[in-house]
């Protein structure tokens, strides 16, 4: 099997990558990814690998340089004979963006990039299996506490929190526009955080989110609200299983579902126990994260009922000292707090049943393995570049 692999610098693929890369059936791994030459091209695919100490096998992972946003890319990858006999195409680049700064960006990554590679993949002589890693959070904001289905999405009328779950629903009906429902696969990932096996987590993003709230213990969240979290290492592996197993269908969550949800109460549990020096954890009012915007600001009226939590604001005061800091990882943790109060769980019944796979462990209990890392993460420096 020849695979063409995008998004392998990433979180997903860089997973899907080193998973894929120790299966027998496959033969090359070709990897589209920007980069300015052919060397330093092969030394970012190198890093994916060393990161765990995996091999890295030079004959079966081929470097392909392009980006997204290159005008060319589909007469590039056409003109390209190595790729004229990839029967997989795995697309898992997307730029994730949940900042409304890097919509346009989003739009022309997740839509325009995708397009490009749709339109290389239908000619392909032999294209088995278009491989899309979309995400299960397209179902939108309308859709709340309650399990979700996969037949529910793509839904037109959905709202979104962000531009990148509208993109990343639009991506589903473009495929469809494109190529025969036999050669589509759809793997739509929950919340993938940290990894559950005790190594370096292979990206820090969704993590940083979580040392945030460690940090600042005064959290304006639901905290019953469900948390359908899951680690990377169980993501490729459900992804690459999936891949070979024999399916009834054509999309599936890749999700913690009911068994292995979590919430933002039990994953504080687990901080709690382990940085055991710092306040305990509160849970206010999703409604008081303005009156915390205001405070951050020195503008918080007198009256206001976040006073309630003095102890905690004298605490971020000693903390933090710079109120701008505060500010600056609210505006980082804002949207992050929107998708928790969601309380999605995305049904995984597909997964379980067509791939010989357990439950996932649920995020309170396997991010115990991440914890020394959690202590590490510069939440300052996350904000600043999430
Ligand atoms: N992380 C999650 O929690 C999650 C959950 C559900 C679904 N997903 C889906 O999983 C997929 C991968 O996400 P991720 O978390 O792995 O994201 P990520 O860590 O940000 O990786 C994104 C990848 O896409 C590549 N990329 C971005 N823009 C590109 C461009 N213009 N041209 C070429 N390559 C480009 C990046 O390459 P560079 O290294 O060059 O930047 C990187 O390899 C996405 O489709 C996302 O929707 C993620």
């Amino acid at each position: 099997m020849n695979i063409l692999l995008t998004g392998a610098t990433g979180l997903v693929g860089g997973e899907l990558l080193v998973t894929l890369s120790k299966r027998k059936e496959v033969d090359k791994i070709f990897c589209l990814l920007r980069s300015a030459s052919h060397e330093v091209a092969m030394e970012r695919l190198e890093k994916v690998f060393d990161l765990h100490e995996d091999h890295f096998d030079e004959q079966k992972i081929v470097p392909v340089l392009g980006n997204l946003f290159d005008e060319d890319l589909t007469d590039a990858l056409t003109n390209n004979t190595e790729l004229s006999d990839i029967d997989v195409v795995i697309h898992s680049a997307a730029n994730t963006s949940f900042s409304r700064f890097n919509d346009d960006a989003v739009e022309k990554a997740n839509i325009g990039g995708l397009t490009k590679i749709l339109l290389w993949a239908k000619q392909l002589a032999h294209l088995k299996t278009f491989l899309y890693i979309g995400t299960a959070t397209i179902c939108g904001k309308d859709v709340k506490d309650r399990v979700v289905h996969e037949d529910e999405s793509p839904n037109i009328d959905a709202t979104h929190l962000v531009k990148y779950t509208y993109t990343k629903m639009k991506g589903e009906l473009l495929i469809r526009e494109h190529l025969p429902e036999d050669k589509i696969l759809i793997a739509r990932p929950s919340i993938i955080m940290g990894d559950s096996r005790p190594i370096i987590p292979r990206s820090p993003v969704i993590l940083w989110a979580m040392a945030t709230i460690n940090h600042l213990r005064l959290i304006p969240v639901n905290e019953h609200a469900q948390l359908d979290i899951i680690p990377v290492d169980y993501a490729a592996n459900a992804i690459v299983q999936l891949l070979f197993s024999k399916r009834k269908y054509s999309v599936y969550h890749i999700s913690a579902g009911e068994e292995g949800s979590t919430t933002a109460l039990k994953l504080s549990e687990t901080l709690a126990a382990y940085f055991d020096e710092m306040p305990p954890f509160n849970f206010i009012n999703k409604g008081l994260l303005n009156q915390v915007k205001h405070w951050t600001r020195g503008r918080l009226a007198p009256d206001s009922e976040l006073y309630e939590y003095r102890s905690y604001l004298d605490y971020w005061k000693e903390t933090f000292e710079d109120r701008s800091k505060l500010r600056i990882l609210f505006s980082g943790l804002d949207p992050y707090l929107d998708f928790m109060e969601l309380g999605h769980v995305f049904d995984n019944t597909r997964l379980l049943e067509d791939v010989d796979i357990e439950n996932s462990i649920p995020a309170d209990v396997y991010i115990n393995e991440s914890m020394k890392f959690v202590e590490k993460l510069d939440i300052m420096e996350g904000a600043i570049d999430p």
